[in-house]
């Protein structure tokens, strides 16, 4: 699936309703270049968790937990890392709940993990014009999990949202178009 996002609060929607539909376990892994809005799309998480506590990027602290919300929020980001300190860091144990309790993850720069989840969602956020942005989203991994099942309650959420389904031309999947029907509220 992929999604248009003409401005940040297209990024930030797309996240909160992910937050909203997320279930224990889920794991989202955001790809793109710097400034793509990975970490706006996971402050949206946040607030689709009910998450208050404002979300800041991880890059100096590489984790980030947030336990306030409906699941806790595991926010890494990666990108400082090499794949030998990634290692260290045993990001697996968000995952698998070894030590924490279940919960969302969602991590940055997942190109530098060694190890990856036996399912997840893939997010891939890139330029479309000099302002928007578009999100490609598909399952990964050796199982599909209930990640198809969330894809598809993504899509509910975006045509109850307003949204309308617009078919371009060079690009064979149908691209679902944000529209400016967005809540007036405020970023982080
Ligand atoms: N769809 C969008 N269109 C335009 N600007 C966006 C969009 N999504 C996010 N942004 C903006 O891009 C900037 C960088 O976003 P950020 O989430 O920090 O990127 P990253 O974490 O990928 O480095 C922020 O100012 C954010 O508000
Ligand atoms: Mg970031």
């Amino acid at each position: 699936m992929r999604l248009i996002l003409p401005d940040a609060r297209a990024t930030h929607q797309v996240g909160c309703w992910l937050g909203e539909i997320a279930t224990p376990g889920t794991v989202i892994l955001l790809s793109g270049e710097l400034g793509s809005g990975k970490t706006c799309l996971v402050q949206g998480l946040g607030r689709g968790l009910g998450i208050t506590e404002s979300i800041v990027s991880p890059t100096f602290t590489l984790v980030c937990e947030y336990l306030e919300g409906r699941l806790p929020l595991y926010h890494l980001d990666l990108y400082r890392l090499s794949c030998a300190s990634v290692e260290q860091l045993h990001p697996e144990g968000y995952w698998q709940a070894e030590e924490t309790p279940p919960g969302v993850t969602a991590i940055e720069w997942p190109e530098r993990l060694v190890t990856y989840p036996d399912s997840y969602l893939a997010l891939e956020l890139d330029w479309i014009t000099d302002q928007g942005r578009q999100v490609s989203i598909r399952v990964g991994g050796s199982t599909v999990g209930n990640y198809h099942l969330l894809l598809h309650l993504l899509q509910e959420k975006f045509l109850q949202g307003g949204t309308s389904l617009v078919e371009v031309p060079d690009l064979s999947a149908s691209i679902l178009q944000v529209q400016e029907k967005f809540p007036g509220q405020a970023l982080e």
